[in-house]
């Protein structure tokens, strides 16, 4: 069971010191923090796994604004988020540069996250079956089932909305991607520790990625220890 913490773009070096300082991880659950890159140092001297939320496909070049993965592996960091939902909406990432940033940092040893999701429009229009097709097929072509490649099922509408998706929804999206992709799959999406016992309880979901309860100590520890008691 993994349990990821993405802090999207939330707290610098002094509140992730804090964080690290007053966190400890419960024992029998994989944790990773994901920290904006100027906090990633500090993170990782904290001892804690810590993962970047994105990475580019090059190792290094005229790319301004953007990180490598060798970059990333000669800092300590583990590994990286790619493809969340925010980078596709804000950012015009696509499939195939999700594909390209996930095989450049398999290549350089890093873990990747992957994420994958529909919208509330393609749901409501019964098209997430498609949607996800499309995603991970794009995943399985360019990198296959990597041992260190990690898929995040996110639906777009229950990211940061405090919708979640019913156990049922999160079971039938995992065996889905799992079907074509033999890899752990993560459900994300308003994950707190009031809900986190249904969802990784569930047969299929291998951990969670989360973000706003993940900012919180003692909410994000109650994740991983809920985590930690589903597998024991
Ligand atoms: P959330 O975010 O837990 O705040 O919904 C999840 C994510 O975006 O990874």
């Amino acid at each position: 069971m993994l349990i990821a913490g993405n802090w999207k773009m939330y707290k610098g070096r002094r509140a992730t010191h804090e964080f690290v300082e007053a966190f400890e991880p419960p024992p029998g659950v994989d944790v990773v923090l994901c920290p904006p890159y100027v906090s990633l140092r500090e993170a990782a001297a904290g001892g804690v796994r810590v993962y970047a939320q994105n990475v580019h496909w090059a190792a290094e070049g005229a790319f301004t604004g953007e990180v490598s993965a060798p970059m990333l592996a000669e800092l300590g960091v583990a590994g990286a988020i790619v493809g969340h939902s925010e980078r596709r909406q804000y950012f015009g990432e696509t499939d195939e540069t999700v594909a390209r940033r996930a095989v450049a940092a398999l290549e350089a040893g890093l873990g990747v996250i992957a994420c994958v999701g529909e919208s509330e429009e393609e749901r409501e229009a019964g098209q997430t079956e498609l949607v996800l097709r499309i995603q991970v097929e794009a995943l399985a072509d360019s990198v296959g089932a990597h041992e260190r490649l990690v898929v995040a099922y996110e639906p777009v509408w229950a990211i940061g909305t405090g919708k979640t998706a019913t156990p049922e929804t999160a079971h039938e999206a995992h065996a889905l991607v799992k079907s074509m992709l033999e890899v752990p799959v993560l459900y994300g999406g308003s994950v707190k520790p009031e809900n986190a016992e249904e969802l990784l309880a569930q047969e299929g979901v291998d951990g969670a990625l989360v973000g706003g309860a993940s900012l919180d100590v003692d909410s994000f520890t109650a994740i991983c220890a809920t985590a930690a008691r589903i597998r024991s």
